[in-house]
């Protein structure tokens, strides 16, 4: 059975590490892997719900599909769009926002995170954020939904809203499939470099954190030998390394960098100090990394050409589309 793959990140200028070892690679191996058809997003229409600045959402829209595309996926095989230019996202989500039962939105942990104490100032979009990820990924019918951890719960919505609608207008017919989560061997999650205990993550505060996708080869072996480690020699195995959150979050680095596993790792580097390591895990990351980035910059000089793949993209998407909204209002009743 071919599957239909939905995945997507929302617009930022600042993708690091994490999103590339987490996601973007995993995309470009599915893209590669049997007959699945892939289509990613650049979720603008998400990255509004805590308000942003119009300038830099158009630039970071491009940045993103430049960084999808410098990874590898290809817009010839898969399809890349921005949410917002496929109108059936919204349509969509209102359709499924009239079966979706507030309480559930009130569950969701995302929402009480972004919400924080002041949630009587959060904005509707942002209580309905995980409606719209429900659409995404109906309006295409997708199979499989390749996610982190953090948006678990979210898709876990999708197919509960997906069943709601099943049993209500489609006679408790499988007219949506149920969306998998598509959680890949190798995803990895990599840790911030000065706390091992939290996401590397794009809106953390210091830039020492992270790398991102456009740092150069200095900027790459700077943050590394400056990442948070211990007083400790590299560890040799699992118990070595327990409570030691910054030694593993490298020794998790490398081994996704050089596609072997942790154990591999801790066999050649554990006993040296992490000095070696370090040297080790920035001229790898650097050889990975400065394709991309070259790529990445290649294409951000020439923004009408980003600005046609992503046309082309949405056309291709609003096709595949076009018949399951079409069946939705009908099914609903709606007179078309
Ligand atoms: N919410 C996801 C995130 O922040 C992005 C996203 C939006 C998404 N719609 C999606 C991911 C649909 C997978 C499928 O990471």
């Amino acid at each position: 059975m071919t599957k239909r793959i939905f995945s997507g990140m929302q617009p930022t200028n600042r993708l690091q590490l994490g999103n590339y070892l987490g996601a973007l690679r995993n995309w470009v191996k599915l893209q590669d892997e049997g007959d699945n058809q892939c289509l990613y997003g650049v979720m603008d229409l998400h990255a509004i719900t805590n308000g942003h600045d119009p300038k830099a959402l158009t630039e970071a829209t491009r940045e993103t599909a430049a960084a999808y595309i410098a990874a590898g996926v290809d817009p010839k095989r898969s399809y890349i769009m921005a949410q917002s230019s496929v109108s059936g996202h919204a349509e969509l989500t209102w359709l499924l926002s009239s079966m979706t039962q507030m309480g559930k939105l009130e569950r969701m942990t995302q929402f009480k995170d972004k919400a924080g104490k002041n949630a009587e100032r959060a904005s509707l979009g942002l209580f309905a954020y995980p409606v719209l990820m429900a659409a995404d990924i109906l309006l295409y019918k997708a199979t499989h939904v390749p996610v982190g951890e953090d948006q678990k719960q979210h898709l876990e919505l999708s197919r509960d809203v997906a069943s709601v609608f099943n049993e209500k207008y489609a006679g408790g017919k499988e007219y949506f499939p149920m969306p998998e989560p598509y959680i890949m061997g190798t995803a990895t999650r990599v840790m911030s470099l000065r706390d091992g205990t939290q996401k590397m993550s794009k809106s953390a505060e210091s830039d020492m954190t992270r790398i991102n996708l456009t740092d150069d080869a200095d900027m790459i072996a700077k943050k590394f030998k400056k990442a948070k480690t211990d007083q400790g020699n590299v560890p040799a195995s699992d118990k070595e390394g327990e409570g030691r959150p910054e030694a593993m979050n490298l020794i998790g680095i490398y081994a996704a960098l050089s596609d072997t596993t942790s154990e591999q790792v801790m066999a050649e580097f554990g006993g040296q100090q992490f000095s070696a390591l370090k040297t080790a895990l920035s001229d790898l990351a650097v050889a990975q990394l400065s394709p991309i980035t070259t790529r990445m910059s290649e294409l951000m000089s020439d923004k009408a050409e980003i600005d046609n793949i992503l046309k082309a993209g949405a056309d291709k998407a609003r096709e595949l589309a076009a018949p399951t909204l079409d069946d939705v209002y009908k099914m609903m009743g709606f007179l078309r």
